[in-house]
């Protein structure tokens, strides 16, 4: 998700380390717009409903479990709740809803795979159904429609978004699209997922005198505070797998690699394709990195208080593509490339060529948006693009030069 971040210092300043088994209290509204005293109440019974189940259990849940409590929970958490979350009048802006060369690009991989006799695309977290629109869209314009387009999408309030967005845009591919509650249990399908992974819940971890311990988040003055305790195994296990110095802080999500794994394991023909922003271990847990990855994104400021209006505001945390790799071993891996790349080898600049420069009022803007996707200093070089796959024999075009599978 792209956003404008606002310049009242660096994050990595905003947290104040807490170790076991102190706290330490989060810094309150750094400078953003207020919300409104609805979204105020809201936010006032979310945080009252997190602070009854952290009191049921013993003063203390893992930061896994605050964030999909604030982002997940029925009917008061950020995407399950009803404000609008992503585009120009959201939070964040991704991809899809920055732009259709996206997935208009994004099609001319699917139509290769789909014309391997692969019968269905599976998306994951379809946020406003943009990219499930334009593809379909744009499968109806190349001929290679898939029988269905099923997506799996955990926010109630997200899903009746999206029936609403394709029936309004492509009612003639709506019979071909179903909603599922899980995941099938056999996979014959191109699966989907942008902006999906960075949006599980991830647990938090230091490294303090030899010890691993897990920051958690304990109730404190009406509000929710940092507390530290010994990392349980699954933790210190995921922490050693890397050298981390002393006094390092950083997230580990067990979520995604589970969610990987899963697919993998369902997967009887086809491929995984994920879109995110995040690096290799090796950069994910660099020893500069030593504060982590977490992120909050309220109106288009990025901040770093994950305690502030829970409910409001979006909750993330970078991806370790290595993680993912390793979570499909039991698949190929099929690429690995920035955006940029993936989207050039897709075919997006033949895509812009094909509007006339001088009909300035369509370049225009179209020419805006593929530098925001390609530019190195916006989406380009931090979202990557990963495939990982079962009984595809041809190499995929969105990795046909500038792959970075070594560097996994
Ligand atoms: C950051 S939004 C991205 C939305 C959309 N893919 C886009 O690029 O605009 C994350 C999405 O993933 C969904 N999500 C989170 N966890 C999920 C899960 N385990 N399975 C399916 N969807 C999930 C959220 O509800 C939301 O729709």
């Amino acid at each position: 998700m792209t956003c404008r971040p606002i310049p009242y210092g660096s994050r990595n300043s905003l947290f104040i380390l807490s170790y076991y088994p102190r706290v330490t209290l989060p810094q309150q509204n750094p400078g953003l717009p207020l919300p409104s005293a609805d979204a105020l109440e809201l936010s006032a019974r979310l945080q009252a409903l997190i602070s009854r189940e952290i009191q049921a259990a013993g003063g203390w849940i893992s930061f896994a479990r605050y964030m999909e409590l604030a982002l997940y929970a029925p009917g008061l958490g950020y995407y399950s709740a009803g404000s609008r979350k992503l585009g120009a009048t959201g939070d964040f802006i991704t991809a899809p809803e920055l732009s259709t060369l996206f997935g208009r690009a994004l099609a001319r991989q699917f139509a290769e795979l789909l014309a391997q006799n692969l019968t269905d695309v599976v998306e994951l977290g379809a946020g406003s159904g943009a990219l499930a629109a334009v593809l379909l869209g744009e499968f109806g314009a190349l001929g290679c429609l898939p029988q269905r387009y099923l997506i799996l999408e955990v926010s109630a309030d997200l899903r009746e978004r999206q029936q609403a967005h394709l029936a309004r845009t492509v009612p003639q591919f709506l019979d071909r699209v179903q909603w599922l509650d899980r995941l099938p249990e056999r996979l014959d399908a191109v699966v989907i997922g942008n902006e999906v992974l960075d949006a599980l819940p991830v647990h938090r971890v230091r490294t303090h005198q030899g010890v691993v311990e897990e920051i958690g988040v304990a109730a404190r003055d009406g509000g929710f505070a940092w507390a530290g305790r010994p990392a349980p195994a699954a933790l210190k296990d995921a922490v050693s797998a890397h050298e981390l110095p002393d006094d390092y802080e950083t997230e580990i999500n067990l979520a995604a690699p589970a969610l990987i794994a899963e697919l993998a394991q369902r997967l009887d023909r086809g491929v995984l394709l994920f879109i995110d922003y995040g690096f290799p271990a090796r950069e994910f847990f660099h020893p500069q990195r030593n504060r982590g990855t977490l992120m909050c994104h309220y109106r288009h400021h990025a901040h770093a208080d994950p305690f502030l209006w829970p409910g409001l505001q979006d909750i993330t945390a970078h991806v370790d593509f290595s993680a993912i790799a390793q979570a499909g071993a039991a698949l190929d891996l099929l690429g690995y490339a920035s955006q940029a790349q993936f989207l050039i080898n897709c075919g997006i600049t033949e895509l812009l060529a094909a509007v006339p420069a001088t009909d300035a009022a369509r370049y225009a803007p179209l020419a805006a948006q593929a530098q925001q996707l390609l530019s190195p200093a916006e989406m380009g070089e931090l979202f990557k693009v990963i495939a990982l796959g079962r009984g595809i024999t041809s190499p995929l075009r969105g990795f046909c030069r500038g792959d970075r599978s070594h560097t996994l």
